[in-house]
């Protein structure tokens, strides 16, 4: 009669083993399936193109003349239909975190625009584009031709950022903006991932328990 016993019990815990496999990869497969997609509308000139989607570009900067300057059927030509050249950039603001249209603008004003926006609503509200829609030369401070401040400037410019203090300076005042920047992922539901020894535990266990119970049948 024990050893029936203990053969009802390693049955039933095998159905248990079972189980919990079956359940762990269906909610697995489940994720995989409910979890949102976020859907980009472009991520490179092309797309943007593509889009139609009206691009602001503040006037006269260097991206609106490199824009008037290059040929129609090149990639910023293309773009050149869609745009629109002004200076007013509270109303561009608001449009584009009202999301009916993109800007266009130098990194370091997105990063500062994406550290404000968190840091008064603590939420993301902008996507960056990886593609560059302009390589921007240095940002220079301008002085008269043979001007003896051109040296001093050059050497505490250079000391600045030599010794990390621009970037020190600028992590300060733009902080939450890599908050914005960071890989989209899912907040709560961990990665999707292959099972793992750690999700074993509980069959290991169970597989104690077997031999346990096995032990005190034969008692
Ligand atoms: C960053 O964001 C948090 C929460 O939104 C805010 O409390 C904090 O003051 C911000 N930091 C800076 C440097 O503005």
């Amino acid at each position: 009669m024990p050893k029936r016993w203990s053969v009802h019990v390693v049955v039933g815990l095998w159905m248990l083993t079972g189980f919990i496999l079956g359940t762990t990869y269906r909610s697995n497969l489940k994720a995989m399936l409910i979890s949102p997609r976020i859907v980009i509308p472009f991520n490179t000139i092309q797309e943007l193109v593509n889009s139609k989607i009206t691009l602001f570009v503040p006037d006269s900067n260097s991206l609106h003349q490199a824009m008037m300057a290059s040929s129609p059927d090149s990639p910023l030509g293309k773009l050149r239909p869609q745009s629109v050249f002004h200076q007013d950039y509270i109303q561009a603001i608001k449009d584009l975190f009202a999301g009916s249209i993109a800007a266009s603008s130098p990194s370091l004003v997105t990063t500062n625009l994406e550290h404000t926006y968190f840091s008064q609503t603590g939420r993301c509200q902008l996507y960056i584009m990886s593609e560059n829609l302009l390589q921007m030369p240095p940002l220079g401070i301008g002085f008269p031709k043979g001007s003896p401040l051109k040296p001093k400037f050059d050497i505490a410019i250079s000391g600045l950022k030599e010794f990390g203090i621009l970037s020190h300076i600028l992590h300060k005042w733009t902080s939450n903006s890599t908050e914005c920047t960071k890989p989209i992922t899912q907040k709560g539901t961990p990665a999707l991932r292959s099972l793992d020894l750690g999700d074993f535990y509980g069959i290991f266990s169970l597989y104690a328990g077997v031999d346990e119970a096995d032990q005190l049948s034969n008692l």
